[in-house]
């Protein structure tokens, strides 16, 4: 074959398969017009016209109904499952790990997996209803350790924010770099939850992850960041005498509000914080902990560090921190544990817990 005959192939293979994707994205746009659907809530308390083509879970947040997730609707967190009664056509593949038998029962659903393609009646537990969106203000970032930066963002003149220590917020990046969606990603609240119009939150770079290196890299003081919440079940119930608390990296930040938490409400619980991290320059928040230790004798803190660099001349507790719960902590009886950080980590941590006597009705954790 020729020169030219080749020029000749390639150009028609380039011409059919631009037409190809002309066609494609055309037949996209017909066939997921759904047009306007009609979503009834809780039996026609509420009635929505929405337009249809998003999931569920999008679709209620663009009508200001948030519904949690903790994973940005990736069908790996089975946090926002809402009940469909009708319009959700059958279980999805995706759906399947996280809604039991029972659940299929009263047809929950994901609400990030179901697409809203035909009038739909929902049940949506009504204090959902009070998650609200916040338009804050980045006002500090400060670097805790080399992989962990603190916000605090500024909640709008006037507005304020009701949450349970321990709860967590939705935080929506924006576009940026060659990222050019938003996503949207839990992180727990490390503030005071008596400080209503400001939130921090403690985040730790993931490599490649997309919303974290939004917030190392490009996010900076003064900009504007979208909130929702509080969402989770990650807080106190207190029917015990001691509160044996554990965590990991940026697992710290829902463990500091439940200290504070505590203290400031005056309850008479005593409560052991073990921290767990590598070296030393995993460490922060630590002159706080210790004044708090000295301030209110309650609180005891142990940091653990599992490989103290020489360096470190580190005087503290050596080993992982499931062997410092192993030789410290006697028994459950008259304890609940709240534990937050990496899946591994508190995997761990539980099964001693549990051998130790603590029960799925005292151990509460968030994993991350
Ligand atoms: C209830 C809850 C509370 C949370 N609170 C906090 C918090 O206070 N502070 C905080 O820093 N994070 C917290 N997280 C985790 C947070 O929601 C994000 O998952 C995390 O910040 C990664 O987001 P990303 O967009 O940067 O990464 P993604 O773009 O989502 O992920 C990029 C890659 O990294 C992997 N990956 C995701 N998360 C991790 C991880 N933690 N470690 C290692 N690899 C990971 C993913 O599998 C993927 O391969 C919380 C999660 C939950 C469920
Ligand atoms: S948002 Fe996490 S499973 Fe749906």
């Amino acid at each position: 074959m020729d020169f030219s005959a080749i020029l000749k192939t390639v150009s028609i293979l380039v011409a059919v398969s631009a037409g190809l994707s002309v066609v494609i994205s055309i037949a996209e746009k017909v066939l997921n017009n759904y047009g306007t659907v009609e979503l009834d809530i809780n039996n026609g308390k509420k009635k929505l016209s929405v337009t249809g083509g998003s999931t569920l879970l999008s679709t209620l947040a663009q009508e200001k109904i948030f519904i949690p997730s903790a994973c940005g609707g990736k069908a790996t967190c089975g946090l926002c499952k809402v009940s469909i009664l009708e319009g959700a056509g059958p279980l999805l593949l995706t759906e399947e790990p996280y809604i039991s038998l029972e659940e299929r029962k009263q047809n929950m659903r994901l609400s990030c997996q179901v697409k809203v393609k035909s009038n739909m009646k929902l049940l949506i537990p009504e204090d959902l209803f009070n998650i609200r969106e916040f338009i804050t203000e980045l006002v500090e970032v400060e670097d805790m350790t080399y992989d962990i930066k603190r916000l605090r963002m500024k909640l709008p003149e006037g507005m304020t924010i009701d949450f349970k220590a321990g709860q967590f917020v939705q935080f929506y990046t924006k576009p940026y770099g060659k990222q050019k969606e938003e996503v949207f990603r839990a992180y727990s609240i490390s503030s005071k939850a008596s400080e209503k119009d400001h939130i921090e939150l403690l985040i730790r770079l993931v490599p490649n992850g997309i919303a974290t290196t939004y917030v190392h890299t490009a996010l900076k003081v003064g900009d504007q960041v979208r909130l929702s919440g509080p969402y989770g079940d990650f807080y106190l119930r207190g029917n015990c005498e001691e509160l044996i608390m554990i965590a990991g990296g940026s697992g710290l930040a829902p463990i500091r509000s439940l200290v504070y938490d505590v203290i400031e409400k005056g309850l008479p619980h005593k409560m052991r914080f073990f921290f767990g991290a590598n070296t030393m320059r995993d460490l922060y928040y630590m002159d706080e902990f210790a004044q708090i230790e000295k301030d209110y004798p309650q609180f005891k803190f142990i940091p653990c560090l599992a490989r103290p660099e020489p360096s470190d001349n580190w005087q503290g507790v050596t080993g992982f921190v499931t062997v410092a719960l192993q030789e410290q902590v006697d028994s459950g009886e008259g304890k609940e544990a709240y534990l937050c950080g990496s899946p591994g980590m508190l995997d761990a941590c539980i099964k001693i817990l549990k051998e130790k006597g603590f029960t799925d009705e005292t151990i509460f954790y968030d994993k991350f």
